[in-house]
This record gives structure tokens, sequence and C-alpha cells, in this order.
């Protein structure tokens, strides 16, 4: 028997530490939530992503009374700045998230479907997509989609 152990890397800062532009994107991704349509869950969230080009675009989710038929904010993001920037890396992507009581204390933990769709973007453009969570008492940076989903699924697998 032999033991794999993967670890992530996780950077914690506080909102004031944040450089210029990740402040700006997360304060996107934070803005963001009030365009939520959350009347289910009540949850709302926001994503914003940085392009290479430096145009930021930002999204929500999206639920339906059919619940299966929403949409959470990262994906609807990554899909919307890839439909429109088919060529443009997504360089971070910020992600925030409240509750009927306020923004969540620890950060937002993106669902494993959305991990899926942030991995292959980050594929697909052969770049890495740096990843900023926001939590009350701390924000959490990854550095890349590898990190946050670990022995992923991706088309090398099927080679
Ligand atoms: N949700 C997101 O938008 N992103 C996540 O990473 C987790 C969950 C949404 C989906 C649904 O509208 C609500 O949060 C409750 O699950």
């Amino acid at each position: 028997m032999k033991n794999l152990s993967l670890q992530i890397d996780i950077k914690i800062y506080d909102y004031k530490e944040l450089g210029s532009s990740d402040r700006e994107l997360m304060d996107e991704a934070m803005a963001a939530t009030n365009r939520s349509y959350a009347p289910y869950s009540h949850f709302s969230v926001g994503a914003a992503a940085r392009l290479s080009n430096g145009i930021i675009v930002s999204g929500t989710n999206q639920e339906n009374a059919a619940y299966p038929s929403g949409t959470c904010a990262e994906r609807t993001t990554l899909f919307y700045a890839n439909s429109q920037y088919p060529d443009q890396a997504v360089e971070t992507l910020a992600i925030a998230a409240r509750n009927e009581r306020g923004f969540l204390s620890s950060p937002i933990p993106p669902c494993g479907a959305c991990r899926q769709v942030m991995l292959e973007t980050e594929k697909r453009f052969k770049h890495p997509m740096r990843i900023l969570l926001y939590g009350e008492e701390g924000i959490y940076e990854i550095k890349d989609m590898s990190a946050l989903l670990p022995l992923s699924f991706d088309a090398s697998a099927m080679e």
C-alpha cells in the first residue's frame, strides 16, 4: 500500500490587505450579490472575473422553480465571460455570498459542478486562474484550479 497525500496551499488575507485590483474585483463580486435571483434559497452569490484584457465580468446565481434548472454564480459568470470574450483567459475569479444575515463569515466554497467548469476555463486558456473566496473573517486566495480541484477529470484523461 502506498499513501498519496494532496495538499492545498491557501493564503488568507484581510480585505484591507488585498491589492487594489483584487479589491476592485472582490467589490464587484460582493455588489453582484444584490443582483442575484435567489427566491428559493435566499442565498445570494456573486462572482466577478478579471479577464486578460483587464475587463471585469460579473454574474450571480439564477434560481428556478424547477430547482435543477437554476445556475450558480460562478457558472453564470464564466459562461458569460467565455461567450462574450472567447479569446480572453480569466486571470482571477472572485466569489462572495450572503444569506439573510449578511456575508458569510467563512469563505464561500464553490460547489463541485462549478469547480469542474472553473477547471475547464483554466485548461481551455492554458492560463492559471486565481481564485478569491470572500469571508468576513478572511479572504482565501488559491493560486489556480488544479489546487482547488485536485485529482480532477479533464480532457487529458480520455487520451
Ligand atoms: N450557489 C452558487 O451560486 N455558487 C456556489 O458555489 C454554491 C451555491 C447557489 C446555487 C443556489 O442558487 C444557492 O446558491 C443555494 O445553493
